[in-house]
């Protein structure tokens, strides 16, 4: 139970690395409070979270918004009257070159992966300072440290945060506020289907193909939500106590080659 007596906020908890994260909490004893736009989603994984023997509440909210940040904040502090841990991983991917990229994709992606780490950090902080302790992990990305192809507005919010996290842990060292990232490689998420990166849905030639679209990972598979959310366990629990400002590169030794 190493977050027994905390209260965390996961902002995108409906799927994926946030939801995995969600559960590992819970299992480690944290009160959550998690976020998302899907309602449906957002409530099964309240409903899961809470039969783990933890207060779990779902709270509808779009991150790009500067009225829902201030309202889950608002919500955590009424139900729990504490905020110990915030997880910045709400986050899209989006693509495009320099060329490519259109405004609305070039903002959106700006609006969620950046403004939204720094608007629900700035208002989670006057709490923790209060309390004199605090940790906030963000979600990065290995391209947080490399660049790619094709993924112009993506790479650079990830960059951003990179750098944000490092700022922020400098200036609230003293606060007793830790700031670091987890930086996962490629991790195969549900809605990587939904978005159909892998079309063909025979389940034989399906686990083929996704073999062989992760040959490049020196491990040679991609990662697994719940191999991320053991990362941010650690930076968001005390045995990281002395972490902070750093880059936890989780990535099957992607960016080691
Ligand atoms: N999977 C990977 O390979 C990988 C690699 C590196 C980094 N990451 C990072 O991991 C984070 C989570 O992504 P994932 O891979 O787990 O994919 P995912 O399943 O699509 O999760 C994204 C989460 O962000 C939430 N979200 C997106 N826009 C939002 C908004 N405007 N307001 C509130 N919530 C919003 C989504 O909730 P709703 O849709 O319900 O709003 C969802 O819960 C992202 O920051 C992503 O960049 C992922």
């Amino acid at each position: 139970m190493k977050l027994k007596g905390k209260t965390a906020i996961i902002t995108g908890g409906t799927s994926g690395i946030g939801k995995a994260t969600a559960l590992r909490f819970a299992e480690e004893g944290a009160d959550l409070v998690i976020t998302g736009r899907r309602v449906s989603l957002g409530k099964a994984v309240e409903a899961e979270c809470s039969s783990k023997g933890v207060r779990c509440v779902f709270v509808e909210a779009d991150h790009s918004k500067v009225e829902d940040c201030q309202r889950v904040v608002d919500i955590a502090i009424k139900e729990f009257g504490h905020i110990d841990i915030l997880f910045n991983n709400a986050g899209i991917v989006t693509k495009g070159t320099a060329e490519t990229t259109t405004d609305e994709v070039w903002q959106s992606t700006m609006d969620i992966n950046i403004t939204a780490v720094w608007r629900m950090s700035k208002l989670v902080l006057p709490h923790m300072k209060k309390q004199g302790k605090g940790v906030i992990v963000n979600n990065g990305s290995d391209w947080s440290v490399v660049a790619s192809k094709d993924a112009l507005p993506y790479i650079v919010s990830k960059g951003a945060v990179g750098l944000m996290t490092k700022a922020m842990a400098m200036d609230h060292a003293r606060d007793g506020i830790r700031v670091n990232a987890v930086c996962p490689g490629d991790t195969f998420v549900d809605r990587w289907m939904e978005k159909g990166y892998f079309e063909d849905s025979d389940p034989v030639t399906l686990e083929q193909a996704i073999k062989e679209a992760s040959e490049f990972i020196p491990m040679g598979r991609f990662g697994k939500p719940e191999e991320i959310a053991n990362a941010v366990l650690f930076l968001a629990s005390d045995e990281s106590s002395y972490v902070t400002g750093h880059l936890l590169l989780v990535d099957g030794g992607n960016t080691a080659q």
